[in-house]
């Protein structure tokens, strides 16, 4: 399959397209390693991205144009992702999973994650995938906003633990639990959130709070196990209620950032798509 990107500009100086060659790549390692803080048993090389760009994934660069120095130096975001196969409704269809999405912190906050994001989507489509996926800490709640607010993913499954110990800071020595968001590309309930129409309203059974305070608990030893209660309560929480047939539908937060995950009947968003099923 040939990958066709436009060469779409997300805001004025910054241009959002495929990384090519490897001082691109290299720069997507080493802002990986200055997002996540890895140590070299975590960090993905530039051989796996390579490796992906050739099979059907993705790696897509923000850059800043004003900066001097050449294409490498300007990399101030990127998203990565893996092709994959699912077979859940006895026919397999390509899906995308995408790893990572990070952005440098003095660019983050003026809509380039969601940016980059859409890139990927509109990448996608154009390739007859309808389906990308990726996991996300139930903790963040800046990534909960982004993945169910901004971007209408929903979630429908829980993964206790999913990458065992890591060292990456964001985690704070936490078990590495994570919730699955499933973006439905072409679904109604994605195409009305990013044409910013009014949101569906879906009946909302059930509610799952995370404090704003979460972030402060997570980075000191004295909050530690304040998280890690907060942390197991969800993780209980959540997998109750997919049991149950919910999905998360919503999420809002409070003038005090916290935040709150709604979760209601699956049904209402997946009725007619056969490939989620
Ligand atoms: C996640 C990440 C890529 C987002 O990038 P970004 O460019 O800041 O994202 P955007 O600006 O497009 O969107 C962020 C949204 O969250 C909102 N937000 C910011 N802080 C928030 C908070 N504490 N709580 C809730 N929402 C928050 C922003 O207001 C924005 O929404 P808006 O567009 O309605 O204003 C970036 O924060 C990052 O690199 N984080 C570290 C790595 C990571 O966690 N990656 C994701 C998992 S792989």
């Amino acid at each position: 399959m040939a990958i066709n990107y436009d060469d779409a500009r997300s805001r004025d100086m910054i241009e959002i397209r495929p990384c090519e060659g490897f001082d691109e790549l290299e720069a997507c390692v080493q802002l990986q390693i200055e997002t996540w803080g890895y140590d070299d048993s975590d960090v993905i090389p530039r051989k796996t991205f390579l490796v992906a760009q050739s099979i059907g994934g993705q790696v897509i660069g923000a850059f800043d144009t004003e900066i001097p120095g050449g294409s490498a130096k300007s990399l101030v975001g990127f998203v990565f992702s893996l092709p994959g196969v699912k077979t859940n409704s006895g026919k397999p269809h390509p899906y995308l999973h995408s790893h990572m999405l990070a952005v440098k912190d003095a660019y983050q906050n003026r809509g380039l994650g969601r940016e980059l994001k859409l890139k990927q989507r509109r990448e996608a489509l154009t390739r007859g995938i309808r389906h990308i996926e990726w996991t996300f800490d139930p903790l963040e709640i800046k990534n909960a906003f982004l993945n169910i607010r901004r971007l209408g993913a929903i979630v429908r499954s829980y993964r206790p633990d999913f990458y065992g110990v890591s060292s990456s800071r964001l985690q704070g020595g936490l078990p590495t639990d994570r919730l699955v968001a499933e973006w439905l590309l072409d679904s109604h309930r994605v195409e009305s959130v990013l044409a910013g129409q009014p949101a569906v309203k879906y009946e909302i059974t059930k509610r799952i709070e995370v404090p704003a305070s979460i972030y402060e608990w997570k980075s000191s030893d004295a909050g530690k196990e304040r998280a890690l209660a907060i942390q197991s309560e969800n993780r209980s929480q959540f997998q109750e209620a997919f049991s149950n047939g919910l999905a998360v539908l919503g999420f809002t937060r409070d003038s005090e950032g916290n935040g709150v995950f709604e979760l209601g009947s699956a049904t209402q968003v997946l009725q007619g798509i056969d490939y989620a099923n």
